[in-house]
């Protein structure tokens, strides 16, 4: 005999039915003035002024599909979170089992099977380390790993790389190293400490003091696609033994098989105190993130039964979000998505240089995997640099939407620029992709840099609209 309660509806109590397919299809052309009027109308201008305001209605896999059914090549991938593509069958049939099931979710005194199977199965991937701490997004596991770190080693410093970005909360934000994100919000937390990025003896200076909790550092640094040189990462993470400082890698842009392996770490055999994941996990539907970390770390944070619940946050360890984790990393493994990725990025990376040896704008290509950037810089003949001056002079890294939109406009392609005030334009495409989706790639790429290269020209044209615009925005 079933336990289950009988649900009784009168006909007083109808279920109420949202068809929120319907809600958004009736609301789709009010959105732009909406966001204007109740949310932030900074980011309409800027997509108005860009032409981006095309209204995507659609979105599958790799691919996004606007009001008129126009279909667009995904290589921003919601800031890494599709690494599976959007709208991946087996996360739907996953999510709407959890629903289905009627689960005792976040009981809170209780724990949950669900997280304890996504935990065993993220730590199979990390042998090294024993525990996993989970939270709803990328900066809180920033939090959490400032707070374990300092709670860990009884100090109360924390190292960080110019350029980094780890977030945007308080104290995420602490460790950020570009002035854009922090003007406006200082006085951040103290004892945070900043070192070039690949600059060992920096490093070793900040350590020196014997006061630092943990060095936070991306393995290849999403501002940018910095990648360190071979012996940076293991000789930080050295360095770091010798002080007794914890080494912790923030792979929330770059873990679960973006640049190849299924943690960016792994190419320079290093093995961190504390490893971040978060954006692909998800599945892209359910916020989560996890800290993977050692136990006598973890053990020091909840080293008491009256301390069980000293960190942590109410929705963790949702259902839903844990059944996203699962389920992306099954796909993951049945779809060898992280080979696909070294394989695929090797290709494009290859192809790039091949093309943009023929290109003076073009300064390098680097990256690992699937998380590439391509560099522009000043050119050297006379012609080209007074336009590229031009432009820098209304707004530095103005050049890269030179590209970005004639990308987006004309080959129906979404990049972004990997940074403020930033000469290079980054790929961060769902995992997914396939040959065909790269044969578009390196074309629409090629013909664009090569009318970039055209002087007078339409994309020159746009140029001064865009100086135009700029000034206009500085008042
Ligand atoms: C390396 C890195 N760390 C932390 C974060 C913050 O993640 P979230 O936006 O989920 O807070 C990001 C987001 O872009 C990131 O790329």
């Amino acid at each position: 005999m079933s336990h289950r309660p009988q649900l009784i509806y009168t006909s007083n109590s109808p279920v109420m039915s949202l068809n929120v397919a319907q809600l958004y299809a009736e609301n789709e052309a009010d959105r732009y003035d909406m966001h204007t009027r109740h949310l932030n109308e900074q980011m309409v201008r800027v997509l108005r002024t860009i032409g981006y305001d095309v209204g995507f209605c659609r979105g599958a896999g790799q691919y996004l599909y606007d009001r008129d059914g126009n279909k667009f090549l995904d290589l921003l991938s919601g800031y890494g979170v599709f690494a599976i593509g959007r709208n991946h069958p087996a996360l739907r049939e996953a999510l709407k089992s959890v629903i289905d099931a009627e689960l005792p979710n976040l009981v809170q005194f209780d724990v949950s099977p669900l997280a304890g199977v996504l935990a065993k199965r993220l730590l199979e991937f990390v042998p090294y380390l024993d525990k996993v701490f989970f939270a709803n997004s990328g900066t809180e596991a920033t939090e959490a790993a400032i707070k374990f770190a300092r709670c860990a080693t009884g100090r109360p410093g924390i190292v960080y790389c110019e350029h980094a970005f780890h977030g945007l909360t308080n104290g995420s934000l602490s460790l950020n190293g570009d002035a854009i994100f922090r003007n406006g919000f200082e006085p951040l937390l103290p004892h945070c400490r900043v070192v070039p990025f690949n600059d060992l003896a920096a490093l070793e200076r900040a350590l020196a003091s014997r006061d630092i909790a943990a060095f936070i550092v991306e393995p290849i640094q999403g501002k940018g696609v910095n990648v360190p040189d071979d012996d940076y990462l293991p000789q930080a993470a050295a360095l770091c033994r010798r002080h007794g400082t914890l080494f912790v890698a923030d792979e929330i842009q770059t873990g679960l098989g973006r640049t190849g392996r299924f943690l960016a770490v792994e190419h320079w055999g290093v093995e961190p105190d504390m490893v971040l994941l978060a954006k692909a996990l998800s599945g892209g539907h359910v916020p989560v993130s996890a800290v993977l970390t050692r136990k006598r770390i973890y053990d020091r944070v909840f080293d008491r039964i009256d301390r069980a619940v000293v960190h942590g946050s109410t929705y963790a360890k949702n259902d839903l979000a844990m059944a996203a984790g699962i389920a992306t990393l099954e796909v993951m493994k049945h779809e060898r998505i992280i080979a696909r990725a070294d394989r695929l990025g090797e290709r494009l990376r290859l192809a790039f240089k091949r093309l943009f040896d023929r290109y003076e704008f073009v300064r390098e290509v680097r990256g690992k995997g699937l998380m590439i950037g391509i560099e522009f810089g000043p050119p050297t003949s006379l012609k080209l640099k007074a336009s590229w001056n031009l432009l820098e002079a209304a707004n530095k890294g103005l050049f890269c939407q030179l590209v970005t939109i004639p990308l987006f406009k004309d080959h129906k392609v979404l990049t972004q620029v990997a940074g403020h005030a930033s000469h290079t334009i980054k790929l961060l495409p769902p995992l997914i992709i396939t040959d065909e989706d790269c044969d578009l790639i390196e074309h629409a790429f090629d013909e664009v840099i090569a009318a970039t290269h055209r002087v007078p020209g339409a994309i020159w044209s746009l140029g001064k609209t865009l100086v135009g615009n700029a000034v206009q925005a500085r008042g």
